[in-house]
């Protein structure tokens, strides 16, 4: 077995090591020097289109990727106050069940409009894909782009997200993204984290934030190869487990995506175009990236928990509602 998986890891980092290297000759540095060496005055009209910005746009990551199911008009007649993207994979039916009956319930925050979406790929087996399809033509509330949905396809999902709100919800005022298995206390994350009533805020971002660096053990699930990623530090990401930004973030991470080589990591590679952008990420220490054990006046503290199956957010969220009158 070890062996099986080190000739797997094996593969994978021939693959990115002849990805990189396949880009860094499709680079159009050199064919760029060359037509600036021909005198372009006087013979040719050169397009006003063609700038370094549509050279470095045009590379690294297209995400040329079409959607296979969508929700375009979810948006239409309401802007909501915030968009929850949640990335699921095809199997996770009784996770999606869970949170659309519990926190992502969207009829149950009164006058604030709340929208769920869950982010999906393209399966290898079709039977799960027309399954999906299914639920989708009974909930509204499934988006999936044509690309392979797999663990390293996770920052695929969450630029399709960016894209979504980007393209079909830009009057949206938050947007969180989060995982299938994360509790979200709704209540702390409307009232005491975004203030409905308050001025939005413009390029804000905020969760567990990360300091460190990337890990060097092929074993590890955070994996990263030295020559896709060689510095020792990563930028402050937040936990892929929940993060919050104001809207006007989607569209700007979408858009410096397209120029900003792909990482595996999802949430790291967030973080690379935070930087990029100048976007500083809150701390926020009521996200939580590990599992906390249930007990009532705990969960009232925190914003997200992670690690919960579909029913232990059941039990939670009944738990949590009928005791609404004890005091802690
Ligand atoms: C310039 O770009 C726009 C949109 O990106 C495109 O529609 C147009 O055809 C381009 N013009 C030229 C001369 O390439
Ligand atoms: C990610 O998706 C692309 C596009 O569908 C696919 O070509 C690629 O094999 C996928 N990568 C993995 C690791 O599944």
């Amino acid at each position: 077995m070890p062996s099986k998986v080190s000739c797997l890891y094996l593969l994978t980092v021939v693959c990115w090591a002849s990805a990189l290297w396949y880009l860094s000759i499709s680079r159009p540095t050199s064919s760029y020097e060359g037509h600036m060496s021909i005198p372009i005055r006087k013979t040719v009209k050169t397009p006003k289109n063609f700038t370094f910005t549509n050279i470095r746009s045009r590379s690294l990551n297209p995400h040329s990727f079409e959607f296979v199911i969508n929700e375009p008009k979810k948006c239409e007649s309401v802007s909501p106050f915030l968009v929850i993207l949640i990335s699921t994979t095809h199997k996770e039916f009784d996770a999606r069940q869970a949170i659309r009956e519990t926190w992502g319930d969207e009829s149950t925050y009164g006058d604030i409009h709340i929208l769920t979406i869950f982010l999906l790929g393209r399966n290898t087996d079709d039977v799960l894909n027309q399954m999906v399809e299914q639920e989708s033509q009974i909930f509204h509330d499934i988006v999936v782009e044509n690309f392979i949905d797999s663990y390293h396809n996770l920052t695929l999902k969450t630029i399709m997200g960016m894209r979504w709100v980007a393209t079909f919800c830009p009057k949206a005022q938050y947007v969180m993204k989060t995982d299938s298995d994360i509790f979200v206390n709704m209540d702390n994350l409307i009232h005491k984290l975004l203030k409905p009533n308050t001025k939005p805020r413009r390029r804000y971002f905020t969760g567990y934030v990360i300091n460190g660096g990337p890990i060097r053990d092929m074993r590890s699930k955070w994996y990263m190869p030295r020559d896709l990623y060689p510095d020792s530090r990563y930028p402050p990401f937040c936990s892929g487990t929940g993060y919050v930004f104001s809207a006007d973030v989607a569209e700007l991470i979408y858009k410096t995506s397209l120029h900003t080589r792909l990482l595996h990591l999802e949430d790291v590679y967030v973080g690379l175009c935070l930087r990029k952008l100048n976007i500083h990420p809150y701390q926020n220490s009521g996200f939580n990236h590990w599992k906390m054990a249930y007990s009532l006046c705990r969960y009232r503290r925190v914003i997200t928990v992670h690690q919960i199956s579909p029913e232990e957010m059941h039990r939670i969220w009944n738990d949590m509602s009928s005791k609404k009158h004890l005091r802690c």
